[in-house]
Order: structure tokens, then C-alpha cells, then sequence
């Protein structure tokens, strides 16, 4: 009985959903909490929708910031090298945090990547403490352009 309410429940979901065109993600966290299976199958591309789209308006910005004048990005196809790669930044953000030379106060890779921007002289890189090309603060950026910065560097594996 109970696998029947759900199954309805999902078949109901994925009407509105696949009628209306737009899922709010809050209603799929809800529908994913309830019935996990039903909801993946719509869920997943809402979700992989809104990541591309996150992705794509990171790179508008990096591009836009000049970051890879600095930075190589293979994504953005920028080679900069007066900074360190963003190639593989996600694992590059955790090898920070465990560094006991860190001195910055981000605990997770997405707050270290905020920093970075944010505050970089938080916590300078290793090796580029005399650089003639030191990394700028971002400050001046919307909130939602850090975001997309931060996720995608978040997301270079
Ligand atoms: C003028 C050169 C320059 C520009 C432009 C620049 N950076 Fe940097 N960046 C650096 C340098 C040098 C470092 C290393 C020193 C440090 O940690 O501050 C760095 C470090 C970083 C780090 C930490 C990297 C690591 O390996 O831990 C991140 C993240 C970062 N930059 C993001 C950006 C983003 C995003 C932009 C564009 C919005 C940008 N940078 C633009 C020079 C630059």
C-alpha cells in the first residue's frame, strides 16, 4: 500500500514536473528525500541542467576576470603561469587545508576557494610569496559571480 502511495506520489511529480518544465529544486529535494528511486530518474537531469549552467556562467566570468592570465584553466583553455594550475583544483584546494603550513580559515575546499578569492593573502601559496604577479582580491565581484567562480573551480578534477 505504502509503494503504491509513492509510486503515485512520483507519477504525480513527474507530471507537474515534466509538464510544467521546470522543477523547483526544492520541491525535487523533497520528492528525492521521499521516494528516492521514482525521483532520480527526473531529478538527475534538473540537477545536471543546473550544474552545466553553473559551469558555463563560472567560465564566463573567469574569462571575463582575465583569471587565466595568471592561471592555467584547460577548461577555459587559458595558460597562464605566473599562478598555480586550477587544473585539478578540487584535489588541489583539500591538499591545502591538510598542509600544516596553511594559515588561512577555511575548513572546507569551497570555503578555501572563496578565500583564495576573496582574501588571498590569507594564505599565500608556497613558493609565490615574491611573486611580481601576486593574486588580486575579487572583492569587488557580485556574490553570485564568486559562486560560479567557486564552483567551478570546485569541480576541476
Ligand atoms: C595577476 C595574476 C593573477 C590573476 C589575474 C589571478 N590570480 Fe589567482 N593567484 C595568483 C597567484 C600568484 C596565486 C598564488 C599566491 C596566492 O596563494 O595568493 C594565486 C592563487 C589563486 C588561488 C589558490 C590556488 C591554489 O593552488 O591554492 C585561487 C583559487 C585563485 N588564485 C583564483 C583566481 C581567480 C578565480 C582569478 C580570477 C577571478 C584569479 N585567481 C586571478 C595570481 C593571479
Amino acid at each position: 500500500m505504502i509503494r503504491l502511495c509513492l509510486l503515485a506520489l512520483s507519477v504525480a511529480l513527474c507530471l507537474t514536473g515534466c509538464m510544467s518544465g521546470t522543477i523547483e529544486p526544492s520541491v525535487v529535494m523533497t520528492g528525492v528525500a521521499m521516494v528516492p528511486t521514482a525521483i532520480a530518474r527526473i531529478a538527475t537531469p534538473t540537477a545536471l541542467h543546473a550544474s552545466t549552467e553553473q559551469m558555463e556562467q563560472g567560465l564566463r566570468v573567469y574569462r571575463a576576470q582575465y583569471c587565466g592570465v595568471c592561471h592555467q584553466l584547460s577548461v577555459a583553455e587559458t595558460a597562464g603561469q605566473f599562478g598555480p594550475s586550477h587544473d585539478g583544483m578540487a584535489w588541489t584546494a583539500q591538499t591545502r587545508l591538510l598542509n600544516p603550513a596553511y594559515t588561512g580559515n577555511a575548513s572546507t575546499p569551497d570555503e578555501y576557494l572563496r578565500e583564495s578569492i576573496l582574501t588571498p593573502e590569507a594564505y599565500i601559496v608556497d613558493g609565490y610569496a615574491l611573486s611580481s604577479h601576486p593574486m588580486p582580491s575579487y572583492a569587488h565581484l557580485s556574490p553570485k559571480e564568486i559562486d560560479v567562480l567557486v564552483y567551478l573551480l570546485a569541480h576541476q578534477r
